[in-house]
């Protein structure tokens, strides 16, 4: 058979290890941990899924190799917590009987421990030992480790890889990077030691270099050591990438595989995680340079999911590995989908920080476009139905196409109606938006989906009673969305005004001043576009703040690119009616102000369209409404219950 991407798909031998091909799973942690501090089923089955979709190495994230000055997240290995031996024997089992390497990341967070915890006051009650003392950004006091306390959790490591080894890892990944506790002991900016661990970059360096020879004398040679650093530190007072590359040249002899990852997860998260701000791949560069003075493997990652760029990062000898995070929570098969020519199944991540949100505030996995994810226990495998049954899905939005493809695998006859002439619902509007494209491209290869699983679609066709009737089907899936929230203003009717669902197919209206009326998500979204265009950007917004729906994770690097953008932010505005001159709004206290623009952007929210929804719950046996026409919400909620309304049938 003849590789699309060959070189992506190429097996590669690292240490005595054979990978089955380029595309590593990188760590992602650690949410279903018992209270002893080991695997639960849950995130065995988390996964074990990935290593199914074809990752040629599966590493499971963050075990803490010294809670004694740790304790911050996640799971410890050792003989003295019952069960903890025996679930990562469980968890590397469920890696390799798939034919994947399967790792363990040996992190210690340092400084920074206390941050992965759901319940931030605990963090109280922790010590946080760094390299130096010092004071956190959250008040709290940093205790300096003493050599003695080194020398322990060096050997922590050692134990640990140990242990791992004997639980059937066949790789071990040290943590060095993303302002974790090896991080703190490279970077000028944290280490301010005077003895043989500070100072110099030798001295900087010793720690780490300690560390993999305790590793090394445990596991042996041939078993591969990952190091994951930052290529650079990304912010200022901390290291550069020159100095990186002085790091992995004093690193190269004890691993087997540097891995090159960047910044700083307290103090540069949107590019440690690349949001969908950055372009793709925006950290290649730190991986290509360091690969260019050393010698072993070289990985990167950071916001990669096309395997045409993952093929062209390998061939060019940017790297030997690539390795995906939030690509394989979006589509856990997308190595499996590579290796057998089907990339254009391919379900893409689309950076909207769900998963790491969702990993904050509840201590749960869960992925937008792929509705498996975290609920991996309940079954990640389609049925096919007892009895085959007629269903009709209305509406053609991401919601009713994970509907109708589900469906449609169970072995249903599926018809999609879509009222309008193209599927992807809301989705459509993101086309012209270019950080949001991603979300435009879902709803694309839904539909490419729909039709392969043999789903017959109807476009053009309003699904009304008489319609479902006329059709006789045992099952109506009612997916029909949402609509532009827009209130009898004076004025919002107006030539000038562009609707934000309809932008895409009216921005040639769009002057060079603007105002975007309405500050939620979609408002904020449209507003930083617009000024990327090099327009004047004016956005109001009633409420004292803006998306304050928006994701914790999104949040704060939306409302970063509003301020780097020149936004000009007009809270606590009512808008009054809009003009030719722009929006006139009243202040808290009342007082009218003009706010210029020659075109207003009206995103004032949406609203489901419950008369369709009415109009259609008694027109078949099963009904099941879903998404944005129940409440209008976000795409995760759409595609979450498409799925399982089309497993309910
Ligand atoms: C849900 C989630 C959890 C993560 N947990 C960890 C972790 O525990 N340890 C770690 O080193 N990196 C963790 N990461 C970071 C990833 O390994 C990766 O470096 C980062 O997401 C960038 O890669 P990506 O753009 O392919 O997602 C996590 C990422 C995600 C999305």
């Amino acid at each position: 058979m003849q590789r699309k991407y060959p070189n992506l798909c190429k097996p590669i031998k690292i240490g005595n290890v054979n990978f089955r091909n380029r595309m590593f799973s990188a760590p992602m942690g650690g949410t279903d941990i018992t209270v002893d501090c080991t695997i639960g089923r849950a995130s065995t089955a988390f996964y074990e899924l990935r290593a199914k979709g074809g990752a040629a190495a599966v590493t499971i994230s963050e075990c803490i190799v010294h809670p004694q000055t740790d304790g911050s997240h996640a799971y410890h290995l050792d003989l003295q917590t019952v069960g903890s031996l025996s679930s990562f024997t469980y968890t590397a089992d469920a890696i390799s009987r798939h034919g994947s390497i399967a790792s363990v990341e040996l992190s210690h967070s340092g400084q920074y421990a206390g941050t992965y915890l759901t319940d931030k006051d605990k963090k109280y009650g922790l010590a946080q030992w760094g390299p130096s003392a010092g004071v956190r950004p959250d008040g709290l006091e940093v205790k300096e480790l003493t050599e003695k306390m080194i020398a322990e959790i060096v050997a922590a490591y050692g134990n640990c890889a140990g242990l791992a080894k004997r639980a059937g890892f066949k790789m071990v990944m040290v943590h060095g990077g993303h302002g974790w506790l090896i991080n703190q002991f490279l970077s000028p900016y944290f280490n301010h030691r005077t003895d043989k661990y500070g100072g110099s970059l030798e001295n900087r360096v010793r720690f780490a270099q300690e560390v993999l020879d305790s590793v090394r004398k445990v596991v042996g040679h041939g078993f591969p050591i990952e190091f994951r650093m930052s290529g650079s530190e990304l912010f200022e007072g901390g290291y550069d990438l020159v100095v990186g590359v002085e790091i992995a040249k004093l690193l190269e002899s004890r691993v087997d595989l540097l891995h090159v990852s960047a910044g700083t997860y307290q103090r540069g998260f949107s590019t440690t995680h690349p949001s969908m701000f950055l372009p793709h791949g925006s950290n290649v560069y730190l991986a290509a340079e360091i690969k260019k003075h050393v010698s072993v493997p070289v990985a990167t990652l950071g916001g990669l999911n096309d395997p045409a760029m993952m093929e062209e990062i390998i061939a060019t000898g940017k790297a030997d590995v690539v390795e995906m995070a939030r690509a394989l929570l979006a589509d856990h098969d997308l190595p499996r989908k590579v290796m057998s020519n089907r990339d254009e199944d391919i379900v893409k991540c689309l950076r909207c920080f769900t998963c790491m949100a969702e990993r904050a505030a509840t201590s749960t996995r869960r992925c937008t476009v792929n509705p498996l994810i975290g609920r991996e226990l309940d079954g990640t495998e389609v049925v096919p139905s007892s009895r085959q049954c007629k269903v009709l899905v209305a509406g053609g939005g991401p919601g009713g196409l994970e509907a109708a493809i589900t469906a449609a695998k169970r072995g249903h006859k599926v018809i999609l109606c879509e009222q309008s002439d193209q599927l992807g619902g809301i989705l459509k509007g993101e086309q012209a938006i270019p950080f949001k494209y991603e979300m435009y491209e879902l709803g694309v290869t839904l539909e490419k989906l729909a039709r392969d699983a043999g789903v017959e679609i109807r476009l053009n066709t309003s699904v009304t009673k008489e319609y479902v009737e006329k059709e006789n089907v045992d099952a109506l899936i009612i997916a029909v969305g949402s609509e532009p929230l827009v209130p009898a203003i004076p004025g919002l009717a107006g030539d000038n005004v562009v609707v934000v669902n309809d932008y895409y197919m009216e921005k040639d209206k769009v002057g060079n001043e603007v105002v975007v009326f309405g500050g939620g998500l979609a408002g904020c979204e449209a507003a930083i576009h617009l000024a990327q265009e090099g327009k004047i950007v004016h956005l109001v917004e009633m409420r004292m703040e803006l998306a304050p729906d928006a994701n914790i994770r999104h949040r704060p690097i939306l409302l970063e690119e509003i301020e780097k953008n020149k936004i000009h932010v007009h809270t606590g505005y009512k808008g009054l009616r809009v003009t030719e001159e722009g929006v006139v709004c009243a202040d808290e206290a009342g007082e009218e102000h003009l706010v210029p623009g020659t075109t207003v952007i009206c995103a004032l929210g949406q609203r489901a369209r419950r008369k369709v929804v009415e109009d259609l719950v008694d027109c078949a046996p099963y009904v099941a409404q879903i998404g944005d026409c129940v409440f209008p919400s976000t795409i995760t909620i759409a595609v979450y219950q498409g799925y399982h309304a089309a497993l309910d049938i």
